[in-house]
């Protein structure tokens, strides 16, 4: 195993009827910034719930955060947590609404000459301005770690940032938000979830065990829960199960101690930044390709996710290895993914060619768990995934 630090101070409130503990957290003299998304919070009375809970708080409120937060809405935002002296942030929504939060968080305090240097600078945050979140939404994980990722449709790029300054004060975790929740959306936070634990355990073998097996238990979790969810997201031990399940795969816990790859979301973000695509949908597209591409470097814990994921007996460690492989992708087809990059978008040809070339350019020469994998290895995986 290797050396780690591992610290994370959000509060988590988990549970039935939570949103109303929102006073309990908020310091009194607090004027508040409450952020919300495309107004999904409106009609299924998770707004009245935060109204209500904020009443004798002094607050504003800014709507309008979308999906794959837009720079250039969320420096409107900005604008008016200077103008109105606001002391403190309350996301209400899913990652997005969660991440845009975050970037106004550090933007709020930032000193620089403008604020998307947060995000091209490499710096990590050490000082944000304090905020809570109210998920609507499992998927990211964002409401328990410290990391956002911020789009700029002008220039097509979704950058990520983060660092100590912007984990959330506390989060509210209310199982009952997901009965209102779009199939789609639904699917995308089951596979994005999936996605992380892969990340961050589809490496090599470090003698990490007890990893290994958190990371094991959340996926069987996923998978255990999923058809429910998608049945009849009301079902509430299936939803709590989800919701947790989706925090716990990327708030920190199981990436101490082993490598970590990171290269599906990295280049998933670029298929988000130049077609649109939903994130959870693009690391569903690179992510078997990925696989199969760095086959030998990840056969050993690919035979081991085959065993005791998929129950995978038969065959040698490379037949084991390799039924994962397709396991994962007829589980995402399964549920209405497609995982290829043509089913998206017409105009695919040389998407590979912009990835790598906007890799060199950031300098990106080595990902994933090795640091090895190149631009012209991420242009093949793209291609692979076409
Ligand atoms: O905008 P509203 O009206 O709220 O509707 C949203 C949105 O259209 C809707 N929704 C959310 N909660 C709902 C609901 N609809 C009905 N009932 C509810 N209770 O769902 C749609 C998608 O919301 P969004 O927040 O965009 O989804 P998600 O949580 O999947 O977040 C995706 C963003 O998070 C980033 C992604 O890149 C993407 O930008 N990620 C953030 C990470 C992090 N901070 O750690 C890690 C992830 O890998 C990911 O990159
Ligand atoms: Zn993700």
């Amino acid at each position: 195993m290797n050396n780690f630090e591992f610290k994370n101070p959000t509060k988590i409130i988990f549970g039935k009827d939570t949103i109303a503990k929102l006073t309990e957290e908020i310091p009194s003299d607090a004027k508040v910034l409450v952020l919300y998304g495309g107004g999904s919070i409106k009609k299924n009375g998770i707004y009245d719930q935060v109204k209500t809970a904020l009443k004798d708080v002094e607050h504003l409120e800014f709507g309008g955060i979308p999906a794959n937060p837009e720079y250039s809405v969320l420096l409107e935002a900005l604008e008016v947590i200077k103008a109105e002296n606001i002391t403190y942030l309350l996301a209400v929504g899913g990652g997005s609404v969660i991440d845009g939060t975050k970037f106004l968080s550090a933007a709020a305090l930032y000193e620089g000459e403008t604020p998307w240097e947060i995000l091209t600078g490499g710096k990590p945050t050490l000082k944000g301005m304090p905020f809570g979140t109210v998920l609507t939404l499992p998927a990211t994980g964002s409401e328990m770690n410290s990391g956002a990722v911020i789009t700029n449709r002008e220039t097509k790029e979704k950058l990520a940032m983060g660092g100590a300054g912007l984990f959330p004060m506390f989060s509210i975790l209310d199982p009952q938000v997901i009965t209102s929740i779009p199939r789609r959306q639904l699917v995308n936070g089951i596979t994005d979830a999936f996605t992380h634990v892969l990340e961050q355990y589809m490496t090599y073998p470090a003698g990490a065990l007890l990893q290994d097996r958190f990371a094991e238990g959340i996926m069987q979790t996923l998978l255990e829960v999923a058809p429910s969810v998608l049945k009849d997201p009301s079902d509430y031990d299936a939803a709590s199960n989800f919701m947790w399940s989706c925090t716990m795969a990327l708030n920190g816990l199981i990436q101490k101690g082993v490598p970590t790859d990171w290269a599906v979301h990295a280049i998933g973000h670029e298929l988000t930044a130049l077609y649109g695509i939903d994130h959870a949908r693009t690391l569903a597209i690179i992510a078997p390709s990925h696989y199969q591409y760095n086959f030998e470097a990840k056969k050993e814990k690919l035979a081991q996710y085959a065993e005791r994921i998929w129950n995978v007996t038969e065959g040698t460690l490379e037949d084991k290895a390799y039924e994962a492989i397709e396991k994962t992708e007829t589980f995402f087809n399964q549920m209405g993914i497609e995982t290829k990059l043509s089913k998206y978008t017409d105009s695919y040809e040389g998407t590979a060619e912009i990835i790598s070339k906007r890799f060199t350019e950031r300098g990106w020469l080595g990902l994933g768990e090795h640091k090895s994998l190149k631009p012209e290895d991420a242009e093949n995986i793209v291609r692979m995934a076409y």
